[in-house]
């Protein structure tokens, strides 16, 4: 692996590969999270098993986390590394001149997803870790000591969507999502080489996602917010 590492064209490869992984997570995530306006008791089933299942607990949830430290850190890297070369910028491998600003600041808007992502964790993962790995509460139940109670993780996320302050945060950080991915999709499948005769399909597909899915993002917040307890 540190081989890869010790060229650009390595750096690159990992980076998108990191890229293409969370982007299959952020699907995944969105999947299960807009089934918490669509059909609650639903939401509340695939929380649960997503959140008990041993192999998404243990294995992926693992994985992930790595994949996204290793995807910004490697982002900070390869931004250092490219403003020290100046000439071969990762943001702008393209060698287009007149790249866009999306591609001229991926570093920005991954810093702010960054900062989301930071809220996101104080918000609802380390909670979770805390109510099942340190609480040792696996139950998922509203009152773990009441069958008929029902499960906490529905009731949980439309509270969280009350204020009004986290919901505008978390819009602006979907937004810089948006414009993350608008470049970084298509930049992740050109570093792994998936530049063929698709690419044309690739480009419709592209903005779908990095319009779609933040925007859908958005909307969960903003349903949540505006109709409270669904
Ligand atoms: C309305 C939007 C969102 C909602 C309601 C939401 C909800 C949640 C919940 C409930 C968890 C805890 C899951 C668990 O550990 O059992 C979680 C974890 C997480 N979320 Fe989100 N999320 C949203 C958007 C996002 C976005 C846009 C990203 C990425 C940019 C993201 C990245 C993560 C990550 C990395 C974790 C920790 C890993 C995991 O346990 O799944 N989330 N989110």
């Amino acid at each position: 692996m540190s081989g890869i590492l010790n060229s650009s064209i390595g750096r690159k490869f990992a980076m998108a590969l990191s890229a293409l992984f969370l982007m299959v997570f952020i699907l995944q995530h969105f999947a299960i999270n807009i089934l918490s306006v669509l059909s609650p008791d639903t939401f509340n089933k695939a929380s649960h098993f997503m959140g008990t299942f041993w192999a998404v607990q243990y294995i992926l949830q693992a994985v992930l986390i790595l994949g996204v430290i290793f995807h910004f850190v490697m982002g900070f890297v390869l931004e250092i590394k490219n403003k020290s070369a100046r000439n071969v910028s990762y943001a702008k491998n393209n060698g287009n001149a007149n790249s866009s600003w999306m591609s001229r600041n991926m570093i920005w808007s991954g810093g702010f997803i960054l900062v989301f992502l930071v809220i996101h964790f104080i918000d609802f993962w380390i909670p979770e870790i805390n109510t099942k790995f340190v609480a040792g509460d696996m139950s998922g139940l509203i009152d773990p000591t009441n069958l008929e109670s029902g499960f906490r993780y529905h009731e949980e996320l439309v509270h969280k969507f009350e204020p009004i302050w986290r919901v505008a945060l978390y819009c602006v950080g979907f937004t810089f999502l948006a414009l993350h991915l608008l470049h970084g999709f298509g930049s992740a499948f050109q570093s792994v080489g998936a530049n063929n005769k698709y690419t044309i399909a690739l480009k419709g597909v592209s903005k779908v996602y990095s319009i779609g899915i933040p925007a859908g993002f958005i909307f969960i917040a903003l349903f949540h917010h505006f109709t409270g307890t669904h």
